[in-house]
């Protein structure tokens, strides 16, 4: 019998058969699939950061821990220094975390059932769904915004996807496949990178649009809904200190074990606060016997809230601060400082 699904299924195929975009975690071994370490560590990557910016650092992070065994060995700093520019650092420490659960659970396989592998750190629906049907072939398929956004097109489906959920669940059930799974997911989620855009979709040339009942409507650019889909972000308010030695060298110490960027490396800041008003000078800053200088300000985006800083830069003599831990100015870049304090750095050294 006719049936849509399947005919966009053989469409999305063949369309990936020549288009699919080459991403180092996709090389396929035995089985004519991929290495499910490599979409193991992709995938945690991915969450919330582009393919492009995925894409390098995932090769060098491949190439110094080849395996989950290796991976396994090190330690939180290390890997937390190493995933410098990708934010987010609470991924890097489950990633680490499940590496070491699989290392001596399951002697270094990556499971292959989902309920082995929702239990891991950092491992949520959609990751498990990404990892059984990419690195496994696994009749799922996982629900990222590009299949969403191409199943809200399909449907015409004029409401925010935020209040859709229910229904794409199982508007992309109809699209599991049983023999090609991991082919099609990846299909899916470069169609819709590359064809089915947010913004502008190359209509003309998606091999699907007969299928699209938006397209028929002419209601693709008004769809996917983006009414009350953005998070409204508050802001928050900090002031931050470069503080230099005769050595030139930046005075940094940890972050507290727990919240934002939590035991890693910062120049010291005041609290961050909702409102300026409540700002109250570093208690260590205020010992310092130097004169503040102020450089500039700059706002920085996190996931929930925008961080305006305003940024003083002073120099002391290393022995005001015995104990004191610093980093080289000609090497802060390379250092375990996360990308918003480089920034800091960046703008006041
Ligand atoms: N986003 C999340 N997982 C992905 C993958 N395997 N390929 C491309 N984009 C992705």
């Amino acid at each position: 019998m006719f049936n849509e699904e399947n005919q966009v299924k053989k469409y999305l195929l063949k369309w990936y058969s020549k288009n699919a975009r080459i991403l180092p975690w996709r090389n396929k071994y035995r089985n004519n699939l991929p290495n499910p370490y490599f979409v193991f560590v992709s995938e945690y990557m991915l969450q919330q950061t582009t393919v492009n910016t995925v894409k390098n650092k995932f090769q060098n992070f491949v190439i110094k821990w080849p395996n989950l065994d290796k991976l396994a060995q090190i330690n939180e700093p290390q890997i937390l220094k190493f995933w410098s520019g990708l934010g987010y650092y609470s991924r890097a420490r489950n990633l680490l975390k499940s590496a070491k659960i699989i290392n001596k659970k399951f002697n270094n396989k990556i499971p292959c059932s989902y309920d082995e592998l929702i239990d891991l750190p950092g491992v949520g629906n959609y990751t498990a769904n990404a990892i059984l049907g990419i690195a496994f072939n696994k009749s799922v398929m996982p629900l990222d915004a590009n299949i969403e956004r191409i199943l809200v097109r399909l449907h015409a489906i004029d409401k925010p996807i935020i209040k859709v959920k229910k229904d794409l669940r199982y508007l992309a059930d109809k699209f599991k496949s049983k023999n090609f799974s991991s082919d099609l997911i990846q299909s899916f989620m470069d169609y819709g990178s590359e064809i089915c855009l947010p913004r502008n979709p190359k209509c003309e040339n998606c091999s699907i649009n007969k299928f699209c009942q938006s397209y028929k409507k002419n209601l693709q650019y008004k769809i996917p809904n983006k009414s009350k889909n953005k998070i409204l972000k508050t802001i928050k308010y900090t002031r931050a200190y470069v503080i230099v030695n005769e050595n030139n060298e930046i005075l940094v110490r940890n972050r507290p074990s727990k919240g934002m960027l939590a035991s890693m490396l910062e120049v010291p800041n005041d609290n961050w606060v909702k409102n300026k008003n409540l700002l109250s000078t570093d208690q260590i800053v205020k010992k310092l016997k130097t004169n503040l200088k102020l450089k500039g300000s700059f706002e920085y985006s996190f996931s929930h809230f925008d961080l305006e800083t305003e940024i003083f830069y002073g120099n002391i003599k290393k022995a005001q601060l015995s104990n004191a831990n610093w980093i080289k100015i000609s090497t802060y870049n390379k250092s375990g400082l996360p990308t918003v304090m480089k920034k800091i750095v960046e703008i006041a050294v």
